[in-house]
């Protein structure tokens, strides 16, 4: 079943509910901020103080950060993570016939607004599969004349119930930016626990990663994607920021399937690159 509802916020989302799972998909941000496959807890981590409002993204689900990741290269009063997490999208199609998966496809094209920020025609095409697994896939279409570069990330905030009790397995002995200490490059041969704030991105990543915790791992496996980023704010980075309840850092950790630094994207007028995750949850 998928039905059209509103928050109390206003914003208009999509429900989604077939064999396999609850979803929820706001058309504000094309973004998925509610996700329970059956007879397990919520896998997205969302934060009871969110915002829903225009310019706004929603913290937590998997806000969808295109096309520039963190701040923007050269001009800091655009959007950090872009544009496309506070924009309105568009669903063209449903795929609901098999009550075992259901297909719903939303869209986001230039408009007079985004040519004022970022000067090119393009189309994204975000397909979100809802079966025994979630796959989340993000085609940027150019329609310019030119080429353009885009740095992207679906900025996935995973719920868990202790952050001290995780661990990452996937980017042992892989590059990585620390964010946090002067963009050094950094790396370890140990699977990643979380003991402290971690601004982390993996360059020239595997298209596999797990994140086990307690008696689940979450397995994604990504394609088109060539980094990930790792992202928790710990106790004063989150007390700065509003829209983050407290302690909500101990519940959640955000893996990011991305193209972001060297991995960065460049695509010919008339073609496309997708990015794409598919998260995989065994008890
Ligand atoms: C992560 C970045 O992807 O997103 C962090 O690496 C950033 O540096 C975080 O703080 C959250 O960003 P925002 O704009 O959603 O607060």
């Amino acid at each position: 079943m998928i039905e059209t509802k509103q928050l109390e916020h206003g914003f208009t989302y999509l429900d989604i509910n077939n064999n396999h799972a609850h979803l929820k998909i706001a058309l504000h941000g094309g973004h998925i901020f509610y996700y329970k496959p059956h007879n397990q807890e919520e896998l997205l981590w969302t934060s009871q103080t969110s915002f829903y409002k225009e310019g706004k993204a929603i913290r937590g689900g998997i806000p969808i950060c295109w096309p520039w990741f963190g701040k923007h290269p050269s001009d800091t009063t655009l959007p950090q993570h872009g544009f496309a997490r506070i924009s309105l999208w568009e669903c063209v199609a449903v795929d609901k016939r098999d009550p075992n998966e259901t297909t719903v496809t939303l869209e986001l094209k230039h408009s007079k607004e985004s040519l004022n920020i970022w000067p090119y025609r393009f189309k994204l095409t975000l397909m979100i599969i809802v079966n025994q697994t979630l796959t989340v896939s993000l085609t940027t279409h150019n329609n310019d004349t030119q080429a353009f570069i885009i740095t992207e990330a679906l900025h996935s905030y995973f719920h868990l119930d202790d952050i001290t009790h995780v661990t990452v397995k996937g980017l042992e002995n892989i590059s990585y930016i620390d964010q946090l200490d002067h963009n050094t490059i950094k790396s370890s041969s140990q699977p990643l626990t979380i003991h402290k704030e971690v601004d982390r991105a993996y360059i020239n990543t595997n298209n596999t990663l797990t994140l086990t915790y307690r008696n689940k791992t979450v397995t994604m496996i990504s394609r088109g994607s060539s980094s990930t980023v790792v992202w928790n704010p710990w106790i004063e980075k989150s007390r700065q920021i509003s829209d983050f309840h407290t302690d909500g850092y101990k519940e959640m950790l955000c893996i990011e399937t991305a193209n972001v630094y060297d991995n960065l994207i460049s695509i010919d007028p008339q073609k496309s690159h997708t990015m794409e995750v598919q998260i995989i949850t065994t008890l």
